[in-house]
């Protein structure tokens, strides 16, 4: 499964300067690693620096580059659902291409807290779209023609497959989270603003990433920092749910491809034909664990199943042939490798989890439940 790449410089050509919303997050923070990596352009990072957001992986990449490097990096710490500051950070940017990655990503926190999804995603996409068709039409010529703005989804918004099937570009929109419905919502903003307003557009629907740095609320990251220390490993349902697991860098490779090759008005399925279930995900890190602590085998005794997360898609699959054969994508590593390394970094990096989930105020216990008020959800 091993492809070669252009590199970012390559795709990026003329392009100088880039906006990426959420940069500090898990899949933002590894976009903004390759472009400082592999170009000289400018990464404007606008992030609201909220609980899943931290920089230091960042931090490193910018200490491994020369001191030039530091400059092409500009936080902007600005909340999306604030106009007058998005549009701010639109103009200073002034961008040549916009990935636009921030959003509330969880599932969970969705069903217990909905109304901050409707915030970000829906209401900031609108917010980012208005303030980026401003500064669109106000660009000269030669830079228009090469200006696009990609809007990052998710395979979510498609709803849930049964046994059979997988989702492509042309499968119906049926988003059944608050977090799908309101990726559902902002992929519908875009398409629209394209349709509209001539605004230059293309949109990816991804499948699960996994990989490091990824804040430790979500399937791969629990169980590995559970079962490393003991503690039982929740497993929703039967466990017999399917997701499509990707690897974090071969997204990026997909992303940047799509971004400064990907034709306008178009959106493209990513996926690495990595279907696991989520029992055999489970088992596969608690293997690892045996080999790294025999002392606490066999890991799988501490796998618990749990009451099932409310509206739990059963399956989900992407059909990735359009990115492959239109834009030549295919993804660099296979699911065992991948997995391998990630359970690998979290075992090395408790200190780093530790950090980021106590500055959340997050003790890795059960999210997504359906017992929050109104208020404490935020829709008061
Ligand atoms: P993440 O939660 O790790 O990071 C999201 C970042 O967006 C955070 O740094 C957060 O502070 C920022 N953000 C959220 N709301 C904001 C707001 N209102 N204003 C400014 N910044 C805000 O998420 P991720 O896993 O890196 O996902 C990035 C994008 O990719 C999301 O749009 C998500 O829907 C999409 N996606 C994720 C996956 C996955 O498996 N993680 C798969 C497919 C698509
Ligand atoms: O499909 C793409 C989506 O993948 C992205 O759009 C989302 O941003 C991302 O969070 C992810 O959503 P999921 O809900 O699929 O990911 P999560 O890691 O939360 O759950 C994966 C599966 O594992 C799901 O079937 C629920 C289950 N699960 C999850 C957790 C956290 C468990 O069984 N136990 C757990 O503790």
């Amino acid at each position: 499964m091993v492809s070669s790449m252009p590199s970012a410089s390559d795709l990026l050509g003329e392009r100088r300067r880039v906006l990426v919303t959420g940069g500090a997050g898990f899949i933002g923070s590894a976009v903004v690693r390759r472009l400082l990596r592999e170009s000289t352009v400018t990464v404007f990072n606008l992030d609201k620096m909220g609980y899943a957001s931290d920089l230091s992986s960042i931090e490193e990449v910018l200490n491994e580059l020369d001191d030039a490097a530091t400059g092409r990096h500009r936080l902007q710490q600005v909340e999306l659902s604030d106009a007058a500051a998005v549009e701010a950070a639109v103009k200073e940017a002034d961008p040549d291409l916009v990935m636009h990655l921030a959003a509330e990503s969880h599932v969970d926190r969705s069903i217990s807290g909905p109304g901050v999804f409707i915030e970000s995603n829906v209401t900031g996409t609108y917010n980012l779209l208005q303030a980026v068709r401003g500064h669109f039409e106000d660009l000269r010529a030669e830079r228009r023609d090469a200006f696009r703005m990609h809007h990052i989804s998710t395979d979510e918004v498609f709803g849930s497959l049964g046994s059979e099937g997988r989702f492509s570009e042309t499968t119906p929109y049926a988003p059944r989270s608050p977090y799908s419905a309101s990726k559902a919502a902002s992929d519908h903003l875009v398409q629209a603003w394209h349709h509209t307003f001539g605004l230059p557009v293309v949109l990816t629907n991804c499948s699960n990433n996994y990989g490091p740095w990824q804040f430790p609320e979500k399937l791969i990251p629990v169980v590995t920092l559970k079962a490393a220390v003991g503690e039982s490993i929740p497993l929703y349902g039967d466990g017999m749910n399917v997701r499509d697991w990707l690897y974090v860098e071969d997204h990026v490779d997909a992303l940047l491809l799509a971004a400064c090759k990907g034709e306008s008005g178009s959106s493209y399925c990513v996926g690495g034909h990595g279907e696991r279930t989520n029992k055999e995900v489970v088992q596969a890190i608690c293997q690892q664990l045996d080999q790294s602590c025999p002392a606490s085998a066999p890991h799988t005794d501490l796998i618990t199943p749990v009451t099932d997360r409310p509206g739990h898609d059963r399956r989900y699959a992407i059909d990735p042939t359009r990115i492959s054969s239109e834009l030549g994508w295919s993804p660099r590593h296979n699911v065992e490798q991948g997995l391998a390394e990630t359970v690998r970094w979290y075992l090395s990096h408790q200190e780093w989890c530790n950090k980021v989930r106590a500055r959340a105020g997050y003790d890795g216990s059960r999210l997504g439940m359906k017992t929050q008020t109104n208020a404490e959800s935020g829709n008061a």
